[in-house]
């Protein structure tokens, strides 16, 4: 695990974004995982000024999303709605800002009417398109990847999860709220990719930041790998892992120094 501190947030988001640019300039056609919430849009944001002022191109670039609310979501040929889902938050914060091709972006349809058959099909697309190159991860406040609330299986796949009340609290704050959407109207499930399926892509990216994610991301790094925090499976992933951190979600971390120190000796013998 490469576990990287930035002195602040805009500069773990240009680490971030750094990274992801890498591996679509390496790959044009990669598959990239991506996430919601507050914390990529940083990364987000730095993605867009990279593709308007550096020429990154998404052309070719597939994209998969953890996750949505089950019940809501916006068909991508409707750009603009009044709704909450993730696919609306995806095309207003990154892909109506950069040339990335419709058909090429995949976000869970909250909609479905039979969730089962969808989300077994939404598996078989990552399958069919050759898995994902690069999962980019927040985490949430009890410890969850995507919607894998505490007591998802480690090995669990693409399914309904219904949302834990601190999750619940935490979504309501950040975007319901503001919308001035009733707390009772909002989803109480979602669609989410399961920890077994964010672990089987090939490279993995979580991003923290804040004081509030300071404990939890301690107990996924360094606590024992349990289903009560499921971003702790994160210490399963055999390949490239990565964990990108402002200074105040690192603050709990026990082996802070020695992480510090390994960035910098790999980057001076260039590993
Ligand atoms: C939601 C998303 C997660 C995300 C989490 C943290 O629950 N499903 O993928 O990691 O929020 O959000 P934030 O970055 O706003 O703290």
């Amino acid at each position: 695990m490469d576990i990287i501190i930035r002195d602040s947030y805009e500069e773990m988001s240009k680490y971030a974004a750094g990274k992801i640019a890498e591996f679509i300039r390496k790959k044009p056609d990669c598959v990239l995982g991506l996430a919601t919430g507050s914390t990529p849009l940083g990364t987000y944001r730095e993605l867009v000024r990279m593709h308007k002022e550096e020429g990154l191109d998404f052309s070719e670039v597939r994209t998969f999303n953890l996750d949505e609310y089950f019940g809501i979501g916006i068909d991508l040929e409707i750009p603009y709605n009044q709704d909450q889902s993730y696919a609306r938050f995806m095309y207003e914060e990154l892909l109506k800002h950069i040339n990335i091709k419709e058909e090429n972006v995949h976000v869970p349809d909250g909609r479905t009417k039979d969730p089962e058959k969808y989300c077994a099909w939404y598996e078989d697309e990552i399958k069919r398109v050759g898995g994902i190159d690069l999962q980019l991860l927040g985490i949430g406040r009890d410890g969850h990847w995507a919607f894998n609330e505490p007591g998802s299986s480690l090995a669990s796949r693409t399914r309904i999860q219904a949302l834990a009340k601190e999750t619940l609290d935490d979504n309501y704050e950040s975007f319901y709220k503001n919308a001035g959407i009733a707390r009772d109207q909002m989803p109480h499930f979602a669609i989410t990719m399961g920890v077994g399926t964010i672990l089987e892509a090939r490279n993995i990216m979580m991003i923290a930041s804040g004081k509030k994610k300071a404990d939890v991301i301690a107990k996924a790094i360094e606590g024992p790998v349990t289903s009560q925090i499921t971003a702790s499976a994160i210490q399963l992933h055999p390949g490239g892992v990565m964990v990108v951190l402002d200074r105040e979600a690192a603050a709990c971390l026990a082996n802070r120094d020695y992480y510090i120190y390994a960035e910098k000796i790999k980057k001076q013998y260039s590993l």
